[in-house]
């Protein structure tokens, strides 16, 4: 932050398992997204080692990370970041690697939108929308989900439909899942909580 250094995380370690649901918790500025957007190589650490499926993040090419981001990651954020000038369908195929759309009307099916595939994504509900963002987030199909609050823009139902989404993703398809929150009815939906406190790790499991 010009010449002044932030220590958003540090002397963090925690290695996921494949198939894992593992919740993230602690205070505002704990290092809670930081960790979710170094974890997702949006932001490279300032030292240190980030392994993905077995890659080492560093030792890649910035074309290499973009196709590892592409093709293993999903994201998923509170404020469910959707490009308004497009449809629910064309947000959901944007970062599509070969065009299918039969794919992305299927997907926007299952997370109950039949109907809302041509609408804008400021026509919907909150919850809508999120489910919007998920399938977005599902389409090239990632082994790994990473989400940023994912229900702390939503009332209980829609919240719990959201949650319900992702337990199914993980449970019936091995989908890993990474989910920051401050809601402890989210968080129990996890296998594992995480709580983070000034940049690392305090204690896990629940
Ligand atoms: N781009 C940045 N420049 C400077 N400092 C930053 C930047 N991003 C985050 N920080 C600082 O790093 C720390 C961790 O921020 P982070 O956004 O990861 O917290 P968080 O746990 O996600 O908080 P919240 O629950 O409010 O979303 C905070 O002290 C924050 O002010
Ligand atoms: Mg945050």
């Amino acid at each position: 932050m010009g010449d002044e250094s932030v220590n958003a995380l540090a002397g963090l370690n925690l290695a996921l398992k494949r198939g894992s649901f593992t919740a993230v918790m602690g205070p505002s500025g704990s290092g809670k997204s930081t960790f979710l957007h170094v974890a997702g190589i949006l932001d490279m650490p300032s030292s240190g080692i980030i392994k993905i499926n077995g890659k080492e993040a560093k030792k890649l090419s910035v074309k290499e990370q973009a196709r590892l981001r592409r093709d293993e990651i999903g994201f998923i954020f509170q404020r469910f970041n959707l490009m308004s000038q497009l449809t629910v369908l064309e947000n959901v195929m944007l970062p599509m690697v070969k065009e299918d759309t039969k794919k992305a009307v299927d997907l926007l099916n299952r997370m109950g939108l039949t109907g809302k595939h041509n609408k804008r994504p400021w026509q919907l509900s909150g919850g809508e929308q999120q489910r919007v963002a998920i399938a977005r987030a599902l389409i090239n199909d990632p082994s790994i989900i990473l989400a940023d609050e994912p229900t702390g823009e939503l009332d209980t139902k829609n919240a719990d439909s959201i949650m319900q989404i992702l337990q199914d993703l993980n449970r019936d398809e091995g989908v890993s899942i990474v989910m920051v929150t401050h809601n402890p009815a989210s968080a129990d939906f996890a296998d594992e909580i995480c709580h983070m406190s000034d940049g690392n790790f305090v204690n896990n499991g629940k």
